[in-house]
This record gives structure tokens, C-alpha cells and sequence, in this order.
């Protein structure tokens, strides 16, 4: 059975233990020498797009971008009939989608890997990222006191809950009623108070109040999250924190400029790790192990 990437569950604890050693390793060879991958985008990226692309090359590969609209998921064919198209000229077929279901139906069909490059439910491959950086920082994951402030039932929040569970972190998310996950993982726990969760915390991350595609709750997001910035006066509840944001950050909304800009940020470390997890994901899809 072609094993898809959708979400940190379906890598399980020895999955997600497994792409991180490979993330971390210098030569995963070439797996993909003479082989494309479909990287669709129906949102904008700066991070997952170049990063991806990067990391093809990296294993010898060749990425081909391709607009959403260009394939019209669902409107100009159907989502299943898009993903048995790209397989005849793909390896991995990589999409960033408005409807997670749609990357479920390319991957009910799909004799390729679906690798999930963010969607309304997931973000797998940030996850992947924030865990290494984590144990660059740190130099372990296990154990770790990670806070979480903001939008708790974001994509962002909802693949890091997962990883962080499964790679035994200690994960508290702070966010308000209405901005939660249903179901935590094992492991992690959420509070209401901002500052009860960076309290002895490791790594204090945020993520912005209005993800792509919920522009129309702008008014409600902004008034209801308030509470939750992140600015230099919750970073002095956590004095040994280190700072992460996924980026692209809205400064002066969810994390003030000082923070952003303060030595105990991480985020461009952060940023590059992208290349280096993506990398260690698509070898991992392509059946190489550490
Ligand atoms: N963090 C992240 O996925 O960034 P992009 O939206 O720029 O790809
Ligand atoms: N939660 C954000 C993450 C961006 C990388 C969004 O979906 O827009």
C-alpha cells in the first residue's frame, strides 16, 4: 500500500523519530534522481514552496510548480482524477490545499505518496520542522516544556499537539474558549492563561490569529485572541525560553516586533529547518531509512 503523509498520525512515534533522523543526516543519496514531484499550491507560500523545491534537488529530483487553479482541484477536475494524472509523471504529488478532504480523496486513489503541504486541518511538515529545531536548541525533544499561545485549534496547533505527543514533549497551549482543539493528543494540556502556560517553559511559540482562508472572521479573531500576543512581558514569565513562530508572522498582531527580533528568537533557524525536515519527509515517503 503507498504510504501518504496527510498528517503527524499517520507517521506514528517511529515515523516521526525516523524523517527527524533523516532530516538530520548528511547524505540521503539520491532517491529521486530522475524522478518529478507535483507541488500544488491553492495558497500562497514562501517557506513550504522554496523549501520543498530545495529539498527535490537536494535528492536529485526534479520539482514542478503548479498553480491551483492550473489543475482546478474539484472545479475543473475532480481532486481523485487530478492526483491519477500527476502519478503518471510523479513520484510524490505534494499539495497545499484549502479542504483537507481534498487531499484525502487524492490519496483513496493515488498509486503516488500524497504529501500534505498544509491544509485548513494540518501542517505536518511544520510540526516535523518545530521538533527539530526543538532538539537543536535544547539537544533532546523528549521532556521538552513547550508552550503554545494563540490560536489552539489551528493547523499549526493541531500537527504540533501530534508530534510533540508523540515524541513525549510536554506541550501546554493557551488559547480562549472557541480556540481549541476537541481532542489533545496524550500529553497535552490546555489551559485559558497565557502566562500559566509559558510558566517553566522551554520554547514559547505562537502562530498567526487569522490562517488563510478564515479573512472573513478577521474582526472576531483579532477581538477574541487580544490577550494572547506575544510580547516581551509574557517572554518574562518564561526567562529561559527560546521564541518560535512557524512565519509568515503578523507582526504587532500575535507577536510584537521586539520578540521577533530579541536573541532568544529561533525563527529563522526555524525557517531553515524546513529545507532540512522536507528533505528528511520525501526520502522517508520514498522508502529510505536512517
Ligand atoms: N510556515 C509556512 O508554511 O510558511 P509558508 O506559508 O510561507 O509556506
Ligand atoms: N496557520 C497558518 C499557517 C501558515 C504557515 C495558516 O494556515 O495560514
Amino acid at each position: 500500500m503507498t504510504g501518504h503523509l496527510l498528517s503527524i498520525a499517520d507517521l506514528g512515534r517511529d515515523g516521526v523519530a525516523e524523517i527527524l533522523r533523516l532530516s538530520e543526516s548528511a547524505d540521503l543519496g539520491r532517491p529521486l534522481a530522475g524522478k518529478g514531484v507535483a507541488l500544488v499550491f491553492q495558497k500562497p507560500s514562501a517557506r513550504t514552496r522554496n523549501s520543498m523545491e530545495m529539498a527535490v534537488v537536494q535528492l536529485g529530483g526534479h520539482p514542478v510548480y503548479i498553480q491551483g487553479h492550473e489543475v482546478g482541484l474539484g472545479a475543473r477536475e475532480t481532486a481523485e482524477d487530478v492526483a491519477r494524472t500527476l502519478a503518471c509523471f510523479h513520484s510524490v504529488l505534494a499539495a497545499r490545499v484549502m479542504d483537507h478532504g481534498d487531499l484525502e480523496k487524492m490519496a483513496a486513489v493515488s498509486p503516488r505518496p500524497i504529501l500534505n503541504m498544509l491544509s485548513d486541518r494540518d501542517h505536518p511538515l511544520q510540526a516535523l520542522a518545530d521538533l527539530l529545531t526543538v532538539k537543536q536548541l535544547l539537544g533532546r525533544v523528549e521532556g521538552a516544556r513547550i508552550a503554545y499561545v494563540g490560536d489552539g485549534d489551528n493547523n499549526v496547533a493541531r500537527s504540533l499537539a501530534e508530534a510533540a505527543s508523540f515524541a513525549g514533549a510536554e506541550l501546554v497551549i493557551a488559547s480562549p474558549e472557541g480556540y481549541r482543539l476537541g481532542q489533545a493528543p496524550e500529553g497535552v494540556r490546555q489551559v485559558e492563561d497565557p502566562v500559566e502556560a509559558v510558566e517553566g517553559a522551554d520554547v514559547v511559540y505562537t502562530d498567526v490569529w487569522v490562517s488563510m482562508g478564515q479573512e472573513a472572521e478577521r474582526g472576531r479573531r483579532l477581538a477574541d485572541l487580544a490577550r494572547y500576543r506575544v510580547d516581551e512581558g509574557l517572554m518574562a514569565a518564561a526567562p529561559d525560553a527560546h521564541f518560535l513562530h512557524c512565519l509568515p508572522a503578523h507582526r504587532g498582531e500575535e507577536v510584537t516586533d521586539a520578540v521577533m527580533e530579541s536573541p532568544r528568537s529561533a525563527v529563522w533557524r526555524q525557517a531553515e529547518n524546513r529545507m532540512h525536515t522536507a528533505r528528511g519527509a520525501l526520502a522517508w515517503l520514498m522508502g529510505v531509512r536512517a
